[in-house]
């Protein structure tokens, strides 16, 4: 029976799969859903996912929900679709010669129907928040979760109120929220200061819908099953990640496991998260090999999307990077200004925050720690138009910096 457990593998508490408990009411940590999948044999599965993709029904044809043996299960008719997923996989081109490699690709989670791989993760809690009878919806975001937190409750017929600190997130992002129909609630301080206000306001008339909900990461885990579909169930040697409050690195990171348990991959792709150097806490923790996570109190970074200094879902990030013989690392905002412009003349395009990804494999690449013949996927998490403001000022600054350097005669 699917059912939710505490994701600290020395406790393992269990609860009913709708509980609407985010943590373990015995030692406090993060849940994860549980689903039995075992009676599914995979040569069918995989035949049968591909034929779903044909279907004219978003509702059967989302590249999320055509995984759904894997999932929590509801009534089709039940789910909150907007027909995401099923995004494409680009081979890199210049960036690839840039990074010093020969096969790189580039899952585009930002070609999704907000703009970001929320959307993955969005679907799969706002069906549970509307199963349980929901009636407002909440988080606090960067921007991204917010964006696609007020369309998929606008498509469930939930009220949204997100929580967005003063300032921090794009314009672009902030205008979706609106469009969307969201309450805005600006608050002063960082991402983690909102996340801290809302959880402690602690009020039972909201469903909370950050990543350390459940379900959300049930959601984002697909992207992985359309990943190694597309490679024809043959991991690549790396899978690079941006991290910021690390649940898609902890949703990857269960896909893979459950993947490989279940028979569906016979290696796992070694995961790489990539944080900003200004808010870095899992890079710092890696480093040092201290066992707690020592939070940054003031995160800074042009990468707006990953600007938090206190990530929830750090010990299941951990677990993946274990699992999979990963590491975390970090790159400067130079490094992310000069791989987004590179992405960008690529004709493939992406947010700064998912730039982290081909900075990070470039420096990997230079200091030889990756094998310039090694098979890469780097994950694109957020759409170029995700924030405007970023391209159009680097742009004039890269302009102006040229022009500085033309010797006067
Ligand atoms: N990339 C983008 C574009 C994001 O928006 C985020 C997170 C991440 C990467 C990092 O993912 O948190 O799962 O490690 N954005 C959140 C938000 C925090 O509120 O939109 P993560």
């Amino acid at each position: 029976m699917t059912h939710l457990r505490c994701s600290v593998p020395d406790c393992g508490t269990t609860l009913d799969l709708h509980d609407r408990g985010l943590a373990c009411p015995k030692c406090g940590d993060l849940l994860e859903v549980v689903v039995d999948a075992s009676q599914h044999e995979p040569s069918v599965l995989k035949n049968l996912w591909l034929e779903r993709r044909l279907s004219m029904s978003s509702r059967y044809s989302s590249g999320v929900w055509r995984f759904r043996e894997f999932l929590p299960d509801y009534a089709e008719e039940d789910l909150v679709t907007l027909g995401e997923g099923n995004g494409a996989l680009v081979r890199g081109q210049t960036t690839t010669a840039w990074a010093g490699v020969r096969n790189l690709w580039f899952k585009h989670l930002g070609w999704n129907p907000t703009g970001s791989f929320k959307d993955l993760g969005m679907t799969a809690g706002m069906t549970e928040a509307k199963f349980l009878g929901a009636k407002t919806v909440a988080c606090a975001s960067t921007g991204n979760t917010a964006a696609s937190l007020a369309a998929y409750a606008a498509r469930g017929g939930m009220t949204a109120r997100v929580y967005l600190p003063v300032g921090q997130a794009s314009a672009n992002k902030l205008a979706q929220a609106l469009d969307f129909g969201a309450a805005v609630v600006q608050v002063t301080g960082s991402f983690d200061d909102a996340l801290n206000s809302l959880l402690a306001a602690g009020d039972p008339d909201l469903y909370f819908l950050n990543s350390i909900n459940p379900f959300r990461i049930e959601g984002q885990k697909t992207a992985m099953f359309e990943l190694l579909e597309q490679l024809a169930w043959q991991p690549p040697d790396y899978l690079v990640i941006p991290g910021g409050n690390l649940g898609n690195s902890s949703a990857f990171g269960k896909a893979l496991r459950e993947l490989k348990n279940h028979g569906f991959i016979e290696k796992l792709p070694r995961m790489i998260i990539v944080q900003a150097e200004g808010a870095n806490p899992l890079a710092r923790l890696w480093r040092s090999g201290a066992k707690e996570l020592a939070a940054v109190e003031y995160p800074e970074t042009v990468a707006t999307a990953i600007r938090i200094g206190n990530p929830r879902s750090w010990k299941k990030a951990l677990q993946a990077i274990e699992l999979t013989g990963g590491l975390v690392m970090d790159v400067t905002d130079e490094e992310i200004g000069e791989a987004k412009r590179m992405i960008g003349r690529d004709g493939i395009g992406c947010e700064p925050a998912s730039a982290t990804t081909l900075a990070g494999i470039r420096k990997l690449v230079s200091t030889g720690a990756i094998d310039r013949e090694a098979t890469i996927t780097a994950v694109l998490t957020g759409h170029a138009l995700k924030d405007t403001d970023y391209i159009i000022k680097s742009q004039q600054e890269l302009e102006s910096r040229e022009h500085s350097e033309v010797p006067v005669h």
